[in-house]
């Protein structure tokens, strides 16, 4: 399907997957596998050039990752980055040593205009430097195509042998010529064309799963977010009616949620489909009765989703195949280079294992967000679902703190509802990357009218993130937070108070469980 790839060799670095990333942003399919990957299947895979990633060891450490010559003779051009670089260096006869002074953050580098992927660029520039080992000497063969004040080797090439290294690295945006140094690598040497693009990976992987499918009939899971929606919609225009999406109301969605994914998959909806709607709000919420502890509610949503599926799974009856809408981004966390077991749903945690389907179909596998989201636009999917901020699998259940029930669930609905309201209205969507109400179980006094009132807190939670592992409680305006407030204790019923929640990440989570 895919013509050209580059191959990246995950040392262990924190910033591994941003250079494949970086790299499809030229254009290029690219793959990430584990640093044991053998040289006979790098030969195999054919990849048009390789990236050996940073990681936190030293490769004069023998317990640390090492390549043999081999992969260095294999024809294939290789650029080394941060560790990339120095074990590109020791392997082929170089030395590297702890450097006598660490960089670490925005650093100026000069650059040789002779450096085969410098040409077009100035001679000097920042770039993002974290290293406490640097290359003392360069092996034979190589010249030094750039240096800082305290490092003599920041970059090294033997453009005959197509083997280039960096000390810096270009993948992390503050390195200002990074995109270009990478397009310059995977355009010159590589001689890729830029093949990557997402109206034809539409195409061929609506080709593929026709051919894969035939005249089966298929499954999916659908929550209404932007995976399982993009996976299914790629799905239903390759097989159509041969799919059926099983989408599950388990009473803790947003407010008006499900009728909205109804309408867009549903009978009324663009798509040619067979698509159920179970409206399990009930059978939840009995289930919840009563518990309090955060991991345990997790649990029960967890398990009765997949009851629930099972069962509808088994009044569809002979399935052969079940979509999953796994990104490359679970690939990559689940364990890179592992086939597909029925992995754990990475939405509502675990999928029934009962059910005997003849293989997992998981169309987006390649795909990074923000790939996923281009395909959702491409194949017609509305913005608001394309774009729409993440949401847990549990949800509500994680933003009400102690029990559920129906009346807390429809007073942190309409909360949540107004706050999304104003935060479009204040044109702030884009800015945010989540925010939501959550109900604390706190009940505390106040007046309204001329009455005393006990009632519930409502806490409003924003943050802004790059990826939700670390995250800044969001600076929002306070005439925002004081429309919002007035809004949630005058139209929501039980709610006197409304908190906002200051918390960075760590030391909260993003979720309050
Ligand atoms: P935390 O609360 O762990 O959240 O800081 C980080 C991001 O993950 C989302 N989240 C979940 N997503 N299933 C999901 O699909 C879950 O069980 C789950 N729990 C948290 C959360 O909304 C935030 O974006």
């Amino acid at each position: 399907m895919v013509n050209e790839m580059i191959m990246v060799i995950d040392f262990g670095g924190q910033y591994n997957q941003l250079i494949a990333r970086r790299v499809r942003e030229c254009g290029v399919y690219c793959q990430i596998h584990p640093y044991t990957i053998s040289v006979e299947k790098i030969r195999e895979m054919a990849p048009k050039g390789i990236i050996l990633t940073g990681g936190p060891n030293s490769v004069y450490d023998e317990k640390s990752p090492h390549a043999g010559k081999e992969l260095f003779q294999l024809g294939i051009p290789i650029l080394g980055i941060c560790y990339g670089a120095q074990l590109m260096a020791h392997t082929l006869g170089g030395k590297v040593a702890t450097a006598p002074t660490s960089e670490y953050g925005k650093t100026l580098v000069k650059l040789k205009a002779d450096g085969a992927l410098f040409r077009v660029l100035p001679s000097e520039a920042v770039c993002w430097m974290s290293h406490t080992d640097y290359i003392e000497d360069v092996p034979v063969g190589f010249k030094i195509t750039g240096s800082t004040d305290v490092c003599p080797v920041a970059a090294m090439e033997n453009d005959a042998e197509k083997l280039y290294a960096f000390q810096f690295h270009p993948e992390v945006t503050h390195s200002v010529y990074g995109r270009d140094m990478l397009k310059s690598f995977v355009y010159g040497p590589c001689g890729c064309r830029g093949s990557w693009k997402m109206d034809s990976f539409v195409r061929e992987a609506i080709d593929g799963i026709k051919e894969k499918v035939g005249d089966g009939k298929a499954l999916c899971a659908l929550s209404g977010g932007v995976d399982s929606s993009v996976a299914a919609v790629l799905m239903s225009k390759a097989i159509g009616k041969q799919l059926t999406c099983v989408f599950v109301d388990h009473g803790l969605l947003r407010k008006n949620e499900a009728d909205e994914v109804e309408a867009i998959f549903g009978e009324a909806g663009n798509y040619d489909l067979n698509f159920v709607r179970v409206n399990a709000q009930e059978r939840f919420y009995k289930k919840l009765a009563g518990v309090i502890e955060p991991e345990e509610k997790r649990k029960i949503i967890g398990e009765e989703f997949i009851r629930v599926f099972e069962e509808e799974a088994k009044k569809i009856g002979a399935v052969d195949f079940l979509v999953q809408g796994t990104i490359y981004a679970d690939v990559i966390e689940s364990g890179l280079g592992q086939s597909a077991v029925i992995k754990s749903h990475h939405n509502v945690g675990g999928l029934p294992d009962y059910v005997d389907f003849k293989e997992i179909i998981e169309p987006l596998r390649d795909l990074f967000k923000d790939e996923v989201r281009k395909v959702g636009l491409e194949l017609g999917l509305p913005e608001h679902l394309v774009f729409r901020q993440p949401f847990p699998g549990p949800g509500l259940g994680v933003r009400i703190i102690g029990e559920v029930n129906a009346d807390k669930v429809k007073i942190v609905q309409d909360a949540d509802h107004i706050f999304r309201e104003e935060v479009k209205n204040w044109g702030l969507e884009g800015e945010i990357n989540q925010y939501f109400a959550a109900l604390t179980n706190m009940k505390s006094v106040g007046v309204m009218g001329d009455f005393r009132t006990y009632d519930y807190a409502i806490a409003l939670r924003a943050v802004t993130t790059e990826d939700f592992m670390t995250a800044e409680s969001a600076k929002l305006p306070w005439d925002l937070i004081e429309k919002v407030t007035t809004r949630i204790v005058n139209e929501v019923d039980h709610v006197n108070r409304v908190l906002y929640d200051c918390t960075g990440k760590p030391p909260g989570t993003v979720e309050f469980e």
